[in-house]
């Protein structure tokens, strides 16, 4: 499922339905909650920082378990120095700078592919636990 994301009720969409499709694979309610803040806090850069862009979601699974697999999509300005954004605390936008290193904390996988020319690409994989 993919979700354009330009306002704050698209966030709330986005985490809504992403929470769903996280119950429907069987997560218990911290995993769903797990899943809506990663999805809330890659939507939230995605307006503060890129105006506009897209979230997806999909299913990912093995022989033994299932998950989800979460990316954020937009064509802004890039982040400048990926690795100080993973930092605690490193924001550009005077903010606490807790999103990133918080969902790399909390999933199992994070991944940013993001340069000026082709914008930000972010996945984030949460498995069920
Ligand atoms: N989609 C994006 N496009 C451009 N830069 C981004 C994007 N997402 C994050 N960044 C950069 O990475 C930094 C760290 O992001 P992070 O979400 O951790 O912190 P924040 O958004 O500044 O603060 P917080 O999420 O705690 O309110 C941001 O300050 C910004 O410089
Ligand atoms: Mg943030």
């Amino acid at each position: 499922m993919t979700i354009r994301i330009k306002s704050e009720n698209d966030i709330h969409y986005a985490s809504h339905e992403a929470m769903n499709f996280a119950k429907d694979i069987g997560m218990n309610t911290l995993e769903t909650t797990k899943v809506s803040i990663i999805i809330s806090e890659l939507a939230y850069n995605i307006i503060k920082y890129a105006e506009s862009g897209f979230v997806r979601f999909s299913k990912v699974s093995t022989h033994k378990n299932e998950g989800i697999l979460i990316e954020a999509i937009d064509n802004g300005p890039s982040i400048k120095d990926i690795e100080k954004a993973l930092k605690d605390n490193y924001s550009t936008g005077g903010s606490l700078g807790l999103g990133l290193p918080g969902i790399k904390r909390i999933s199992d996988l994070l991944e940013i592919n993001s340069t000026p020319e082709t914008g930000t690409h972010i996945k984030v994989t949460y498995w069920k636990k």
